[in-house]
């Protein structure tokens, strides 16, 4: 069993994955500003919580001591909040990145496996983009997850086993809530609204469950490290257009549900294929954004999440808005 700093253990994904590790027997340090509320981790005695920011170089260097693992998710997430301040976003998506790597070398972490993004390929025409086709980052953010990647794979060796993730868009019920990303955001207007706006509708969005994102970085965890050493692995199922996704959502809560198409200027659209983990590693999904849709809406009829359709913690820009983090 392994120490694990998950850097972001406080955010939508790091909200599970924390939990799930430490159910699997290992240590688990959580370093996070907490921006999206500090509630979402239970106590346990293999967890350890650091309400702090990954610029400090000087805790980053304190944190990754007696770590086998870094798993790095912290980051200012979702592209349109990128935009807020790009000064903001390049500090903690960009600049703090190579320090984090370089501590983590120094002091003799086995494993780094970073969340990259899908968003990398930008628009491609192809369908199952693969790992090997070139990057067309359209943000800043996706330029920065780029431009991490390349930083990582510099540290490679024999020491520093590293792995990168391309996770598709991530859907489902966690104890943080995001409802800012298109299965959620769906659900949640299809829940509360009866209707659904649905922007544009023919871009294709791979998606992934968030049991089955939790799941793939235990893989990567678990995996000899000749396998995964140095490897970036797609993750990512279920592309659909948008338009798709509003009817497996409206098969899921009802009837009813009007559709409402609008126009938009955000037209990322990829198909990815996720063979190579399933091949290299044997990992395939168990769920699909029909569970998703359920597991949302049995959260809203259990009252889980409070106010969704306005309440700033399950939207990123908002919640960056108003804290008006520097
Ligand atoms: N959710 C998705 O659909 C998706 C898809 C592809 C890739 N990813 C990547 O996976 C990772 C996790 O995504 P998520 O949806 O859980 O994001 P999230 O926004 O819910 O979580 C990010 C966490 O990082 C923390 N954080 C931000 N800046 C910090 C700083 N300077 N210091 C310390 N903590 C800081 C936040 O408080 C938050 O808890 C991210 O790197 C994201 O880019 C997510």
């Amino acid at each position: 069993m392994s120490n694990i700093l998950i850097t972001g253990g406080g955010g939508y994904v790091g909200s599970l994955l924390t939990p799930y590790l430490i159910q699997k027997g290992h240590k688990v340090t959580v370093l996070d500003l907490f921006i999206y509320g500090e509630d979402v981790l239970q106590k346990n005695n293999n967890l350890k919580v650091v309400k702090g920011d990954i610029r400090n170089e000087d805790l980053i260097s304190k944190i990754t001591k007696n770590q086998d693992i870094v798993i790095h998710l912290a980051c200012i997430s979702n592209d349109p909040s990128f935009e807020l301040n790009p000064n903001l976003g390049k500090s903690i998506n960009l600049d703090a990145f190579r320090p984090l790597v370089e501590q983590s070398v120094s002091n003799n972490v086995k494993k780094f496996i970073y969340a990259s993004s899908s968003s990398v390929y930008g628009i491609k025409k192809e369908r199952d983009v693969n790992e090997l086709m070139s990057l067309e980052p359209l943000t800043d953010y996706s330029k920065y997850k780029a431009d991490c990647e390349k930083i990582l794979l510099d540290y490679q060796s024999d020491k520093f086993i590293v792995t990168i993730l391309r996770p598709a868009t991530v859907c489902g019920y966690a104890p943080r809530q995001r409802l800012d990303v298109v299965v959620n955001i769906l659900t949640n207007l299809a829940y509360h609204n009866r209707e659904i706006k649905i922007f544009g509708g023919s871009q294709l969005r791979p998606n992934i469950h968030i049991n089955d994102m939790v799941k793939s970085y235990e893989v990567i965890i678990n995996a000899e490290d000749n396998k995964i050493d140095g490897q970036i692995f797609n993750v990512g199922y279920d592309n659909k257009s948008v338009k798709e996704i509003a009817k497996i959502v409206k098969s899921e809560l009802g009837d009813d549900i009007k559709f409402l198409t609008e126009k938009t200027n955000d037209n990322r659209s990829y198909h990815i294929s996720s063979h190579k983990i399933q091949n290299t590693l044997g990992f395939s999904p168990d769920f699909n954004i029909n569970d998703a849709a359920k597991d949302l809406k049995i959260a809203f009829d259990e009252k889980k999440l409070k106010n969704p359709l306005n309440n700033e913690f399950y939207f990123n820009i908002k919640r960056m808005q108003s804290i008006n983090l520097k």
